[in-house]
């Protein structure tokens, strides 16, 4: 059994008033057309289809070849886009789920449910529908006497006793893909606004006495739609509230999850506790035991076990267990720190491995430079990395003592032992358990000496 699903995403989201497509605005991290995908992949293995219009161009490009692109132009209404799937897919699938990209939120166990129900129905078609009291433009639900679905009504069409119904389309469908394809020829252009309505096919349907199913939805937040980026703030928020519990379950700690920004996708280990004002981005991993935030900022990065990261920033970096950054510390790219290093406020480490147990306390720069294990990393000492033209490295040994203020001029090697005096400003390599100091007394200019009177 064959199941595809049809995106329609060509749309402009005028109410958005962006330059960016509607569909590839981010929620937690991924494009709103991201998370459609991924809440369909259980239920509709196939490669998706998906409908583009306005923004053709920048949605292609974002969707690669994860999903089959047709280009509906002019956008003449939810059934004439739905129309346009027609030749990718006619004779190669049993089952087409249709929905609209901008509902963000619908759970991949609701697209399955409405699939369960279609095969179980003698009809051609079942729909997603929910209960509320809001119902936001949405389309209403008529039944007949006897409780089946008849028809639906859109909301400026609707007589003033339809738009009392609470029952609303969601906006998800599960076709026999044989049977739509006519149906979809036989919808006929809205008189008032000249579009071809999807909606209009379950009157179709009627009209033949073939049976309509509805799948009754109660979680009206799970369908939300975004329209406006109002909608995009509250689905963001729901959305957050979804993963933070997820992680809460999975033994993370969480002392205000409204306030603690994670994106779909991070993982994080038992017993961590995630404090507040806390953003974790991308391709983040974080171990057990860890206490991150507040008011800490992460991405792309890898933490071990029972690490502590107070407010500071971290990006492309990876620390390895028992270490302690902040407060106010800053891990760029290519930062690698090992176990039991302790970093303390003020210091930034880019492309730098740190080995196990260094210390950098207070106010320092670290670039493209290896420290040995248990080195210790005086206050405000700088590998002055860059000469204008490339970055150059600093190896320091195991067990060097950095004196307080030390300017480190790469490329530079320290020895093993070595140590520099407070204010040293280290220009040539330092051999193994020597002492440096100062910087040598060079002759600038000849001075002029005053004769003495005699
Ligand atoms: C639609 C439904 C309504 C439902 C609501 C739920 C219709 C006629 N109405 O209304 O019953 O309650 O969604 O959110 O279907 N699109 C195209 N091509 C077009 C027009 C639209 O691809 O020519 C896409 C849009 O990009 C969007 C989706 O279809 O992703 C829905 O279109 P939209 O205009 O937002 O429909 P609603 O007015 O919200
Ligand atoms: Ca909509």
């Amino acid at each position: 059994m064959k199941v595809t699903a049809v995106l329609l995403a060509a749309g402009q989201g005028t109410r958005m008033k962006s330059d960016l497509p509607k569909v590839l605005h981010p929620l937690s991290g991924k494009p709103m057309l991201w998370h459609v995908l991924e809440a369909l992949k259980d239920a509709a293995p196939e490669k998706p289809v998906v409908v583009v219009g306005h923004g053709a161009e920048e949605v292609k490009k974002y969707l690669g070849d994860s999903a089959e692109c047709i280009v509906q132009e002019p956008q003449l209404g939810t059934g004439h886009a739905a129309m346009q799937a027609e030749p990718l897919l006619k004779g190669k699938t049993d089952y087409v789920i249709v929905t609209y990209a901008d509902m963000p939120l619908l759970r991949g166990e609701t697209f399955k449910r409405l699939l369960e129900t279609q095969r179980l129905n003698s009809g051609p078609l079942s729909l997603l529908t929910v209960i509320a009291d809001d119902p936001r433009g949405f389309g209403r639900i008529v039944r007949k006497a006897d409780g089946t679905v008849e028809a639906i009504v859109e909301e400026y069409v609707a007589t003033p006793e339809q738009q009392k119904i609470t029952e609303l389309n969601v906006g998800a469908y599960c076709f026999i893909a044989d049977w739509l394809w006519d149906a979809l020829r036989r919808i006929e252009k809205n008189p008032k606004k000249g579009e071809y309505y999807l909606t209009d096919i379950v009157e179709i349907a009627v009209k033949d006495d073939l049976p309509v199913q509805a799948v009754v939805h109660d979680d009206f937040i799970e369908t939300i739609g975004i329209n406006t980026r109002i909608h995009l703030s509250e689905a963001e928020a729901a959305l957050r509230m979804r993963i933070n519990h997820q992680h809460m379950l999975n033994g993370v700690s969480m002392m205000d999850p409204a306030s603690t920004y994670i994106d779909v996708g991070v993982k994080i280990g038992r017993d961590t506790t995630v404090l507040p004002n806390t953003y974790v981005h991308g391709n983040t991993e974080i171990g057990k035991s860890n206490v991150i935030g507040p008011n800490t900022i992460i991405r792309d990065s890898r933490i071990g076990n029972r690490c502590k990261v107070l407010a500071s920033v971290m990006e492309g970096a990876l620390i390895e267990d028992d270490v302690d950054i902040g407060p106010f510390a800053r891990l760029r790219k290519g930062a690698h720190l090992k176990s039991h290093v302790h970093m303390g406020n003020f210091g930034e480490v880019k492309d730098s491995t740190l080995g196990e147990g260094v210390k950098l306390g207070h106010f320092s720069y670290i670039g493209n430079a290896t420290i040995g294990a248990n080195t210790n990393i005086g206050a405000g000492t700088i590998t002055a990395n860059y000469d204008g033209e490339k970055k150059n490295p600093t190896e320091i040994g195991e067990d060097v003592f950095i004196g307080s203020d030390t300017m480190l001029i790469a490329p530079l090697k320290l020895g093993d032992g070595a140590r520099t005096g407070a204010g040293a400003v280290v220009t040539k390599n330092v051999p193994e358990d020597t002492l440096v100091v100062g910087m040598p007394a060079r002759a600038i200019r000849k001075l002029e000496r005053k004769k003495k009177k005699g």
